[in-house]
């Protein structure tokens, strides 16, 4: 098993980058020997969007620190940036001359994130899900831990991998062969109580880091005051809490907290319900507000330890990217060979 996932270092954790997959990181490594699970920083992916520079670097520093507080243990798991193992970009390259154009234009995310300035967009938001390909097939990645957006980013590596191993290794896929490919095809982990967590402030937007309004997230550096407050002006409807699930459709928003509530209690959506259907948010939310500071106070006290000490966060990063570079070799040498192209 060989485990593989990635997170931008732009900005702060949210609640839906914990729930979605931090926590199934976290919990991958613990039930994995040492060594199976790398997870990295795409600092790389970074770049496909307007940055600066600067604060890139010292987010990535404070990305480590968060990983660490949440429980990323730098001696079990690989924790690396992209930036200090160049085989990503490399094997980039490779397979894009494996990866169509049709298959690119189909990606959501190139979509949301062009919007109306699809022309002035850069090549790298393009082709980025070329990159998250390369990440994943070249550590040979069994097992991908992400939340439900990234899901057609997944199938995307998935066909590029099948495509490459029909194309370019002989008696691959063929009857009877057990001819094995130059890259596995992984698949993704997405944790069905919390694939999508919700904007506070709009139940039909997903949680994210570039929402303008620091009220439409929890953030896990935000302290026990921020977090109820941002829980008590969360957006609701009027009507009391249903007593089972089925109640909650066409509810985003209500369904949005009480998903939250039941992931962040290791509950399901019903036992929360039998506690609290038939009341009114006033009761719900305060206790949902209790619970998230209660989890996550721990966290950001460590967060707040770790990130002073720069020194250390650099030599996590620099002793990951010794060893994914080391794993990354052999199937970017391969992947070189399998398509003639020589190298001394
Ligand atoms: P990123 O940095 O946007 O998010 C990191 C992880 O958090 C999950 N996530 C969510 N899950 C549930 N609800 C939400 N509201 C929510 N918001 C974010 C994401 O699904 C992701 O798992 N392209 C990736 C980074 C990446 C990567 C990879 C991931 C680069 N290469 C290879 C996996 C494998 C991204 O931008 O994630």
């Amino acid at each position: 098993m060989r485990i593989v996932s990635g997170i931008q270092p732009t900005g702060n954790l949210h609640l839906g980058n914990y729930l979605g997959a931090i926590r199934n990181w976290v919990r991958m490594q613990d039930e994995h020997e040492a060594g199976a699970c790398l997870y990295f920083l795409a600092d790389l992916h970074a770049l496909s969007q307007p940055h600066d520079p600067a604060q890139l670097a010292a987010s990535t520093l404070e990305m480590v620190a968060a990983l660490v507080a949440c429980g990323i243990d730098p001696d079990r798991s690989v924790l690396f940036n992209q930036a200090q193992v160049p085989a990503h970009a490399e094997l980039q390259w490779l397979l894009n001359g494996t990866a169509r154009m049709g298959w690119l234009n189909r990606m959501t995310q190139f979509k949301d994130k062009s919007g109306k300035n699809r022309e002035g967009a850069s090549i790298a938001l393009f082709t980025y899900p070329v990159l998250q390909a390369a990440d994943v097939l070249l550590y040979q990645a069994t097992h991908v831990p992400v939340g439900d957006d990234q899901k057609q980013h997944l199938e995307l590596a998935r066909d590029i991998a099948q495509k490459f191993n029909v194309d370019f290794v002989p008696g691959y896929g063929e009857e009877d062969s057990d001819v094995k490919g130059v890259f596995t095809l992984p698949d993704p982990i997405i944790p069905p109580e919390a694939a999508r967590i919700m904007s506070l402030r709009d139940g039909a937007a997903k949680m994210s880091k570039s929402d303008p309004s620091d009220m439409s997230r929890i953030n896990l550096v935000d302290d026990a005051d921020e977090i109820m407050k941002k829980v008590k002006k969360a957006k609701t409807d009027p009507e009391p809490l249903p007593s089972e699930a089925a109640g909650l459709e066409g509810r985003p928003e209500a369904a949005n907290l009480v998903g939250i509530y039941a992931a962040m209690a290791g509950q399901s959506v019903d036992q929360v319900l039998a506690e609290f259907g038939g009341h009114g948010f006033g009761k719900f939310k305060p206790a949902l507000g209790e619970l998230l500071a209660e989890t996550l106070s721990p966290i950001n006290a460590r967060f707040v330890e770790l990130k002073q000490d720069r020194e250390m966060l650099g030599a996590i990063l620099a002793k990951g990217a010794l060893k994914a570079r080391e794993l990354a070799r052999p199937t970017l040498d391969a992947a070189y060979k399998a398509l003639g192209l020589v190298r001394g």
